[in-house]
């Protein structure tokens, strides 16, 4: 099984500020189909609760932060997103969900997919059954 990763991204420091940047098939594994963002988040929400069956992604804290609990049905891992120099990379086929959102924190997420809601799964023993299966 393909496993998360944080990725380091480019930092450009001077007196004027910091920037940053991806590319795709470098930092970011893949071909990018798809940008998205998650802001305005209120104290206490969860987001992101499912798999995907097919999409690859790559998130950013490009402000803020919040976590990032990985789960393939037997282990779950947490990563904690605070700098936006940082991202995760999480492969298809593994449950995630986003949580401890900070204030005006913003998610900036990359898939390798147009969005299709047929590639989520989005109940959690479902999702169990098709890991035990071998179908994801
Ligand atoms: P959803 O994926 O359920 O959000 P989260 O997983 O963060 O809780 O998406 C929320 C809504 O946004 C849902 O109605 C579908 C829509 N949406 C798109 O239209 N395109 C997209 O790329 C995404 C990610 C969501």
């Amino acid at each position: 099984m393909k496993r998360p990763y944080i990725v380091e991204l480019p930092r450009f420091l001077d007196y004027r500020g910091n920037l940053s940047f991806v590319q795709e098939m470098d930092h970011i594994p893949f071909k990018i189909q798809r940008t998205y963002w998650i802001y305005d988040v209120p104290g206490g929400e969860d987001r992101g609760g499912h798999a995907y069956k097919n999409t690859n992604e790559f998130i950013i804290a490009m402000a803020g932060s919040f976590d990032v609990t990985v789960d393939d049905g037997t282990q779950q891992k947490t990563f904690t997103l605070n700098r936006s120099y940082y991202g995760l990379y999480i492969p298809k086929g593994l449950w995630r969900k986003m949580d401890n959102f900070s204030t005006a924190s913003l998610a900036l997420e990359f898939a390798d997919t147009k969005y299709d809601r047929r590639d989520y799964i989005e109940d959690y023993s479902e999702y169990l059954k098709l890991k035990s299966n071998g179908e994801i």
